[in-house]
């Protein structure tokens, strides 16, 4: 099984392939994933940075390139209810524009 580690916490959650980082988050260990839409895809809120594992997710999508623009390749920030866990993947809770900070987790 997949395993998912959410930073700042450490905290790391095995879930199904094929499951969302949102999910995984939100469901599976209780990280709390900024969402107004919760994971349709719409919102933009839920971005998570991805540290290590980027091979073992799903393809950037048309949603996240209309949220976060064009430029994964440098910032690495994915909508985590548009990516898919394949493998072991380490994120980070990323902060919305204008925020200094993270949501906690
Ligand atoms: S939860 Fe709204 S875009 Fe992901």
């Amino acid at each position: 099984m997949p395993r998912v580690t959410f930073q700042p916490s450490g905290t790391t959650v095995e879930c199904a392939e094929g499951t969302t980082l949102f999910d995984a988050g939100a469901r599976a260990a209780g990280i709390t994933i900024e969402t107004a839409c919760v994971g349709k895809g719409t919102c933009g809120l839920c971005r998570v940075k991805v540290l290590a594992g980027a091979e073992a997710l799903s393809p950037y999508t048309d949603e996240e390139e209309k949220h976060l623009g064009n430029l994964y390749h440098l910032t690495k920030v994915r909508l985590s209810c548009r990516a898919r866990v394949h493998g072991d993947v380490t994120v980070a809770l990323a902060p919305r524009p204008g925020r200094s900070r993270p949501p906690r987790t």
